[in-house]
């Protein structure tokens, strides 16, 4: 497979004709919540959708590609990764797999490979994950920092990450530097000071990791209100290894997100349902980690909560890339119906990046599509682990086609 670039902004000019079924994520264009089009077309002018509707009724003046009754989504919205990094975490999983627990310490056996790497390799490590991505059905992702907890090393990987996405996080609050091991509190200071003056004006987002063996609860506070107060949006890592007692803290900072929740109360649930905060769940990560259990995401969709789906692509927790096998998981370990989590991976993620452009295709949006090898979305769960994306567009390039070796 390969990338095409197209350099004429006239190539993206097109209209997908003769579509299965095409979700546009607009209830009002179509069937249920993902408002589902039956024989349907779309057309693409400078990248954005410009007309949706029956293949019959297609503007017949501009180029046609034939969907041959296959079916389109939008990409899928990643709100959640972790790829500036260098080296991996193999031996850490094999030995899990025997029976040693996940615990936040592995970061800092990252932390060191990531120290000793170029950004020419940082970024080329990236590029190639983002490469899956794409085939895999991914057209926009967020990319988090923090495996440099130092200033110079968080700062390339915000500068990195910028240069590979315009949704960059600042997580210098990943865990402790292993320097500041015995005073974490000038970590914190070092994070809401020097470390966060260097990478604000790479990033758009501030995260910290709240957990055990990370940041309390209290230091998670100042770190995000440090960010904010520079012009930085706030997310946060809760409840991956733990109950904690902070998502009336997140909702009160308006973090756009709250991501991993394999913990949470009713009183959780209910405190997330009265707010605009997305819970950003990463069922991959509860896999890959061989959580005790999965987040209780059908609970989460019952009391109103808008929901995300990301894989959490990182070398530690949950190495892959890849969205549809999310999707699966989700399914079978949440209890979302194949609906929910569709509308979680695509929608889900643009709203927990607080984006309107992406995530559905009304007119406007972005073109970002995604031509399925299926006739049926459903094949996404129903048929876990094979590969049914034949074709991507981002904002109307194609990016990606299946056995295009070229
Ligand atoms: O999202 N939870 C914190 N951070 C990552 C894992 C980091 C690692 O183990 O390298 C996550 O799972
Ligand atoms: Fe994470």
């Amino acid at each position: 497979m390969s990338r095409s670039t197209q350099s004429n902004p006239k190539e993206r000019d097109f209209s997908l004709v003769n579509i299965g079924q095409l979700v546009t994520n607009n209830s009002s264009l179509g069937t249920g919540e993902l408002g589902v089009i039956e024989n349907a077309a779309i057309t693409v002018v400078a990248g954005k959708v410009t007309w949706v509707g029956a293949s019959s009724a297609v503007d017949s003046s501009l180029p046609k590609v034939d969907a041959q009754g296959r079916s389109v989504l939008p990409g899928f919205v990643d709100s959640h990764s972790h790829i500036i990094f260098g080296g991996d975490r193999s031996q850490e999983f094999a030995a899990r797999m025997a029976g040693v627990p996940y615990s936040a310490g592995g970061i800092k056996v990252t932390m060191a490979a990531t120290r000793a790497s170029s950004s020419e390799d940082l970024k080329a490590n990236a590029q190639s994950l983002i490469t899956e991505m794409y085939e895999a059905g991914t057209t926009t992702v967020e990319i988090k920092s923090g495996y440099g907890l130092d200033v110079e090393t968080e700062k390339r990987s915000v500068q990195v990450a910028a240069q590979l996405t315009d949704e960059v996080t600042y997580l210098g609050a990943h865990v402790v530097a292993p320097e500041f091991a015995n005073d974490p509190d000038a970590y914190v200071d070092l994070v809401t000071g020097e470390m966060l003056n260097a990478c604000a004006e790479y990033s758009k987002w501030i995260d910290v990791f709240c957990d055990r063996g990370a940041f309390t609860g209290q230091q998670t506070k100042k770190i995000l209100e440090a960010g904010i107060s520079k012009g930085l949006l706030p997310r946060v890592h809760l409840n991956q290894l733990e109950q904690g007692d902070h998502i009336q803290m997140a909702v009160d900072l308006d973090c756009a997100s709250a991501d991993h929740l394999t913990y949470l109360t009713d009183q959780d649930i209910q405190t997330l349902a009265r707010s605009q905060t997305v819970a950003g769940l990463v069922p991959a990560c509860d896999f890959s980690t061989r959580a005790p259990h999965y987040p209780r995401g059908r609970d989460l969709l019952d009391a109103g909560v808008s929901v995300s789906l990301s894989p959490d692509c990182n070398p530690g927790s949950s190495y892959t890339t890849n969205m549809p096998f999310s999707i699966a998981l989700a399914v079978r370990e949440m209890h979302l119906t194949v609906d929910e989590t569709i509308y979680a991976a695509t929608m889900g993620g643009a709203k927990a990046l607080r984006r309107n452009d992406v995530g559905h295709l009304s007119v406007g949006a972005n073109a970002d599509l995604v031509l399925l090898t299926a006739k049926n979305y459903i094949h996404l769960a129903y048929r876990p682990g094979v590969p049914l994306v034949q074709k991507v567009w981002k904002n109307g390039t194609l990016m990606f086609t299946k056995g295009d070796q070229g």
